[in-house]
């Protein structure tokens, strides 16, 4: 079966929703106007419940079925917030908020969540509830997190979840997915090595922190390449170091923030212990002192087997057996519908945005040909999942 004809039929409504959201971006939390379009537009369109203020600014929406005696509710996600970036394309909806834009395509995801509901408030061939959640602050604030610590699941019952996200790379009219771990857990470091400073024709005098930060930057590249199983993926990435103001001191501190991430929890756990001890060491034998942060952030984002091989078929249902990949590699990218799919079982697949600049990227633009097949998904795992008696 193709996309369904009746959001054929909207598509080009979607798309409009969606250009709005694009030209008026929100970050983090700040979502207020793009929640107030969505709380709006549900309510329009006859949602039984529509609830804000979950999660901060979070919106969700109840769509109850025909209720034949099925119980059965499943929640579909999509996120709301825009990206700190000066948007470089020259499409007549570019940003108009100078320093922020959609680069990540979540105008896209909620217009296509919103097109969803509309349809399924309007036909409501289904046995059970469709909970509708859309969340503020994917990029960084974890919003997907305080929805849930907000009560997100027990408060609407929800017993499964799901989640998309377009994919530059991946053709127009694909999806792919796979069981087990999909995004990476992205943990984060701010490390400052306190030294001595001095005159740098005295270094003898002094404790030099920018050796000791290019020793501790080398030996970290051992975690990866000498402590995690070369079968398991890890990435350590040192990605700032300041020290230092002029050509002949020796500054009294370094600082360097990174990132590292990993797919399981046993590389997570043995990579922030390795990350520990080799900052503390190298820093001690060179008579530095190390003070160091370490934030865990997102989890690993975990699709359950079973959700998985249902919402393949869902998949495969719109655009037929070969256009859907269901052995992609993870990414090391986090993501934070892993805090969802902690909670409850369910899977998160990639919906392809076709040959476009990645994700993140200044000239990135959602693909709206890509609007109908998202739709048409959400909208088959809710017709499948509970299907009418
Ligand atoms: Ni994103």
């Amino acid at each position: 079966m193709p996309i369904i004809n009746r959001i054929a039929d909207f598509a080009d409504e979607i798309t409009s929703w969606r250009r709005d959201f694009h030209e008026n971006p929100e970050l983090q939390f700040d979502v207020h106007r793009t929640a107030g379009i969505v709380a709006e537009k549900l309510k329009a369109f006859g949602c039984d419940e529509v609830v804000t203020g979950i999660g901060r600014t979070g919106v969700v929406g109840v769509i109850k079925g025909r209720l034949n005696g099925s119980k059965k509710v499943i929640g579909l996600r999509a996120d709301m917030d825009a990206l700190p970036i000066e948007e470089a394309t020259d499409v007549p909806y570019k940003s108009k908020v100078p320093g922020k834009m959609h680069a990540c395509g979540h105008d896209g995801h909620t217009s296509m969540l919103l097109g969803a509901a509309k349809y399924l408030a309007e036909t409501r061939n289904f046995d059970g509830i469709a909970i509708v959640i859309f969340q503020p602050a994917e990029e960084g604030g974890g919003g997907a997190d305080v929805m849930v610590k907000d009560g997100l699941m027990e408060r609407f019952g929800i017993q499964e979840v799901y989640g998309m996200h377009n994919m530059p790379g991946i053709p127009v009219g694909h999806f792919a997915i796979r069981p087990g771990p999909t995004a990476a857990a992205a943990d984060r470091f701010t490390l400052v090595i306190e030294g001595k400073g001095g005159h740098a024709a005295q270094p003898h005098n002094s404790v030099d922190p920018i050796l000791v930060a290019s020793h501790v930057i080398t030996a970290l590249q051992s975690v990866v390449s000498r402590t995690v199983d070369p079968l398991d993926s890890a990435v350590v990435s040192v990605c700032t170091v300041k020290a230092g103001e002029a050509y002949n001191v020796i500054p009294h501190q370094a600082t360097l923030l990174g990132t590292v991430r990993s797919l399981t929890p046993q590389v997570r756990d043995l990579s922030e212990a390795r990350v520990r001890t080799i900052i503390e060491s190298v820093c001690t034998a060179f008579g530095a002192t190390a003070k160091l942060d370490y934030d865990r952030g997102y989890p690993v984002t975990v699709n359950d087997p079973e959700k998985t091989v249902f919402m393949a078929e869902a998949a495969r249902a719109i655009v037929g057996d070969t256009a859907v990949d269901t052995s992609v590699l993870p990414m090391m990218g986090a993501e934070d519908f892993s805090y969802m799919l902690e909670q409850r079982p369910g899977a998160y697949i990639f919906l392809g945005n076709g040959d476009t600049p990645g994700c993140h990227h200044p000239a990135y633009d959602f693909n709206d040909s890509a609007t109908p097949y998202g739709v048409s998904l959400w909208v088959k795992i809710i017709e499948t999942g509970m299907p009418a008696r």
